[in-house]
């Protein structure tokens, strides 16, 4: 199927589910806007402008201020802001694969965007620009719409699905400069200038801020500095994606030279074969927290086969705490057009969510892994300082071979992180059709 009919098949089911979604409502209709760009504090500069994400859900045109009214029965209305201007160009509207999908007008003036939108009928608005939508007659919090149009993120439509794979394909190809550039001795910042130039994306076009990590720094989850000074790196940790149509891919990969300890170089090949089997663990509606649980076990089985964890068996290690020091995150999350995409928790459309784990009460993505969703598998293994200092000054240090971890310390830690697609029939690791 062409760009186009999966486009239509896509915004034929939003139509339905929204219709849906209304009559419970005993709504009209919905309006959704892009939303208006930030300003930093008393400047005349702005952040990268992104457009509200529900908004994106139904719309690929980039820019702000357009706004979308959808009432049932009839073709979506899409206001697009064009206003004359000659210091900015405005994206021109080019109908697209996904031009005809809408009633499209141009719109000039930012006060018509908003007109005649109401007309007595209770519209619904969800978005940032409260205000403009109370003053136009919007129903503004309206209880019930937000986990309904959140349950709708979940299930992944074949369009959004394409453009996971498109966004992948920059990905990959920037994860492969990348590689190349680390092997060739670059710093955090040749890297990342790599992998930009390969991806072809410019820093507004990622769904979030390369991690570029070199060595020690692989231990901070989130690092975000691209150190110049250092170069001839042990060890890469490098989480980067890219956006296409506004969905976003969201990949690590953990890299060693021969420079690094043996031991580190052979734990890396063992999370290789770990995170593949956690992949290959999912099967359809599986509990992510049961997920999680098992990568705990395996991680805890791993660092004993390593001897990192002494004298104790996996259960113990994890009753203990000493997994969580060295893998203190969640093993992954929903992937959309949010990098951390809505309803992790979500149980049905009225916004039920789960009970919180009792093995692990912090985690953000719990629900079960039904067909159609997209999920990130992301175990690491890190060696961070903040959580095994506590560990060595208290009663089961002695679990721990600190001579071992004193020497990897300087390694930083290991991520390797896959977007899968779980379908009727098993799933799809998109990540790996184009990143070995
Ligand atoms: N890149 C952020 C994450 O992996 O969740
Ligand atoms: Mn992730
Ligand atoms: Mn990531």
């Amino acid at each position: 199927m062409g760009l186009r009919e999966l486009f239509q098949d896509h915004l034929q089911t939003l139509q339905t589910e929204t219709a849906k979604t209304l009559a419970e409502l005993k709504l009209d209709g919905l309006v959704l806007s892009a939303g208006t760009p930030a300003w930093y504090f008393e400047d005349d500069q702005n952040p990268p402008f992104r457009s509200s994400h529900h908004f994106r859900h139904w719309c690929p045109m980039e820019g702000c201020q357009h706004v979308l009214l959808f009432i049932p029965g009839q073709k979506p209305e899409l206001r697009l802001y064009q206003p004359a201007d000659f210091w900015h160009e405005a994206k021109p509207f080019e109908p697209d694969f996904w031009g005809d999908s809408f009633q499209v007008q141009i719109i000039k003036e930012e006060d018509k965007l908003w007109e005649g939108l109401a007309q007595g009928r209770r519209i619904a608005y969800h978005g940032p620009e409260v205000e403009r939508a109370r003053k136009a007659g919007l129903l503004v919090a309206v209880e019930g719409l937000v986990p309904r149009l959140n349950w709708q993120r979940l299930v992944k439509s074949p369009y959004e699905i394409q453009c996971l794979v498109e966004a992948t394909r920059k990905a990959a190809a920037g994860h492969k400069a990348a590689e190349r550039a680390f092997r060739q001795g670059g710093s955090e910042l040749d890297i990342h200038f790599a992998y930009m130039q390969a991806a072809r994306s410019q820093e507004q076009d990622l769904p979030y801020e390369n991690i570029i990590a070199l060595n020690e720094k692989a231990a901070y989850l989130h690092y975000a500095a691209k150190r110049d000074e250092v170069h001839n790196g042990k060890v890469l940790l490098i989480d980067a994606g890219a956006t296409s149509r506004g969905y976003g891919a969201d990949i690590t990969r953990t890299y060693a030279t021969e420079d690094a300890p043996e031991e580190f170089q052979e734990l890396l090949t063992d999370m290789t074969t770990l995170q593949a089997g956690l992949v290959a663990a999912i099967t359809p509606n599986i509990l992510m927290g049961d997920l999680h649980v098992l990568a705990h076990q395996r991680i805890a089985e791993l660092l004993i086969r390593h001897k990192i964890i002494l004298d104790c068996d996996a259960q113990k290690a994890i009753d203990l705490g000493l997994t969580m020091a060295f893998f203190p995150h969640g093993l992954g999350h929903m992937l959309g057009v949010f990098v951390h995409d809505v309803g992790g928790k979500q149980l049905d459309r009225e916004g039920a969510v789960s009970a919180p784990d009792p093995r692990f009460p912090k985690l953000r993505t719990t629900r079960p892994l039904q067909p159609g969703t997209v999920v990130t598998i992301e175990p690491g293994v890190y060696f961070i300082k903040m959580l095994l200092d506590p560990i060595r000054q208290g009663p089961n240090s002695r679990n721990l071979n600190w001579a071992l971890i004193d020497r990897l310390m300087p390694c930083g830690g290991i991520r390797i992180e896959d977007n899968i697609h779980i379908h009727d029939q098993g799933i799809r690791n998109i990540t790996r059709e184009f990143l070995p």
